[in-house]
């Protein structure tokens, strides 16, 4: 932040003005927008530790999002276990192994699903949806890390009593943690992977999953090594407009 801007937010604290300049039409990113738009997956780690005034940083900006009901119906569990990561890593592994023994998303040699495959689509859609289920065969195949060997994980955990949708919330607490992480130069990836673990009796004692907390997803985080890869695709989807004046429009 520059001076200008820190005297800025100075002021904005005192008198409640905007803390960031409302941009110009067509000006460049602020401060907030390039730490929105500029993030990326990262899936190429240094080794070298997070310190703990750093994470706990990152678990602040978690706690201050907002959630239905302000429930805040979140539980965070931090890993820097090596070993305990690990035993966690071989664990999903197995689980990946035995889904995609049990059922191939293609037939080899063909476009057709094999019926398993299109059975756990049909029980779990979002679960078994062709690009989970992409990325579990690399996982079993040990192409692709489940956390990729980032030296510390936030696990988050929702407490399925709250109000609306808290898994919701959940991803909600853990964007503002992953764009606090990247304004403090820190990489992230979001995991689901790690949803495996609830599969085994042993990691549901250790951390807790049980009624009311679910396990819903986990956050990996460390210094990046290199650059993360190019820009990522997104769509423009068409936005409904319904103006002040009654109109209606579709922009994009
Ligand atoms: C809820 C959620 C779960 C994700 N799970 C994984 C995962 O298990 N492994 C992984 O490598 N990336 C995972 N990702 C990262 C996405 O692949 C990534 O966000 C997406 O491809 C867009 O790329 P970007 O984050 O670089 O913009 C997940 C992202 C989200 C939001």
């Amino acid at each position: 932040m520059d001076t200008a801007e820190a005297i800025e937010t100075e002021e904005a604290e005192e008198t409640g003005k905007p803390r960031l300049h409302p941009p110009e039409p067509g000006a460049e990113f602020n401060l907030v927008e390039s730490v929105i738009c500029r993030r990326r997956s990262v899936r190429f780690y240094l080794q070298k530790q997070v310190p703990e005034y750093l994470v706990r940083r990152v678990l602040e900006a978690g706690r201050f999002a907002p959630s239905a009901g302000n429930a805040q119906p979140w539980k965070y569990i931090v890993l820097q276990d090596r070993a305990m990561m690990a035993e966690m890593e071989a664990d999903v592994v197995r689980v990946c192994r035995l889904l995609t023994r049990f059922a191939y998303y293609m037939v080899p040699g063909s476009e057709h699903k094999e019926w398993r495959a299109k059975l756990l689509m049909r029980l779990s859609p979002n679960n078994f949806h062709p690009i989970p289920f992409t990325a579990m065969k690399l996982i079993a195949e040990g192409k692709l890390g489940v956390w990729h060997k980032a030296p510390t994980v936030i696990v988050l955990l929702a407490d399925m009593r709250s109000p609306g949708f808290p898994v919701l919330d959940i991803g909600i607490t853990g964007q503002n943690m992953v764009l606090a992480a990247h304004s403090y130069g820190l990489g992230t990836c979001w995991v689901s992977f790690v949803k495996p673990l609830a599969y085994y009796r042993k990691w549901r004692k250790r951390l807790g999953i049980r009624y009311p907390y679910k396990l819903v997803t986990s956050i990996a985080v460390g210094y990046p090594r290199g650059i993360p890869d190019g820009e990522v695709d997104r769509e423009t989807r068409a936005i409904d407009w319904y103006g002040e004046d009654g109109s209606f429009r579709t922009v994009f």
